[in-house]
């Protein structure tokens, strides 16, 4: 085992996560050392929905394909799977409320959730778009993936834009940062 592994399951909480890192709270600690942007994914359709997520990642330039990982048991995954299609927006560094409220529980079913949020209506797919976002982009389902208790969603890229904003909202695992664009000397 290479010291760094070892390191890091010595810091896993409990003796069963010592033995390996199939324990949740263990794997989460250790995925919270991947810092990300911040998203909300929403569905349009006759049952809007959004949701709060950082496993997303570009994944082909030709054709323009995204991929995002909802939880089963989210709301937004029958949203998602419903419409047949999702927008993603990228969180600006003074988004963090957005951040909050839309991966809060409590929040209402439908356009109830977005009564607070301004947004316009994402022309292609039904999707709210949230103002004052860094970017945005709006996908059509392509395939849905096996991906354990989450599935992947690939999605076909059909519009995108940016906002005005520069700097993003970054998750590192505990509280959110942002990101003043500086550049590291090389
Ligand atoms: C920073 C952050 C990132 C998250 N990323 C994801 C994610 O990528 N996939 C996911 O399924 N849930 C993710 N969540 C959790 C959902 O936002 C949360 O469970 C939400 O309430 C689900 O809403 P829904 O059940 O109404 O769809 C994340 C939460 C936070 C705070």
């Amino acid at each position: 085992m290479a010291t760094g592994e070892a390191r890091v399951v010595r810091r896993l909480p409990t003796s069963q996560a010592r033995r390996g890192l199939t324990p949740q709270p263990g794997l989460r600690q250790v995925m919270a050392r991947f810092a990300t942007g911040v998203t909300v994914l929403t569905a349009g359709g006759e049952d809007p929905h959004g949701m709060t997520a950082n496993a997303f990642t570009p994944v082909s330039q030709d054709p323009p394909m995204v991929l995002c990982c909802v939880a089963k048991a989210a709301r937004t995954h029958a949203a998602i799977v419903t419409a047949g299609s999702f927008a993603v927006n990228v969180l600006a560094a003074d988004q963090q409320e957005l951040a909050e409220h839309f991966a809060d529980w409590r929040r209402p079913d439908g356009m109830a959730q977005f009564a607070s949020v301004a947004h316009e209506i994402g022309p292609k797919t039904g999707a709210p778009l949230l103002t004052g976002a860094l970017a945005w982009l709006e996908c059509e389902l392509d395939q849905v993936l096996a991906g354990g208790d989450h599935s992947i969603f690939l999605g076909r890229v059909v519009a995108a834009g940016r906002g005005a904003g520069e700097h993003a909202l970054v998750f590192n695992g505990g509280p959110y940062h942002d990101v003043a664009g500086r550049s590291r000397a090389a």
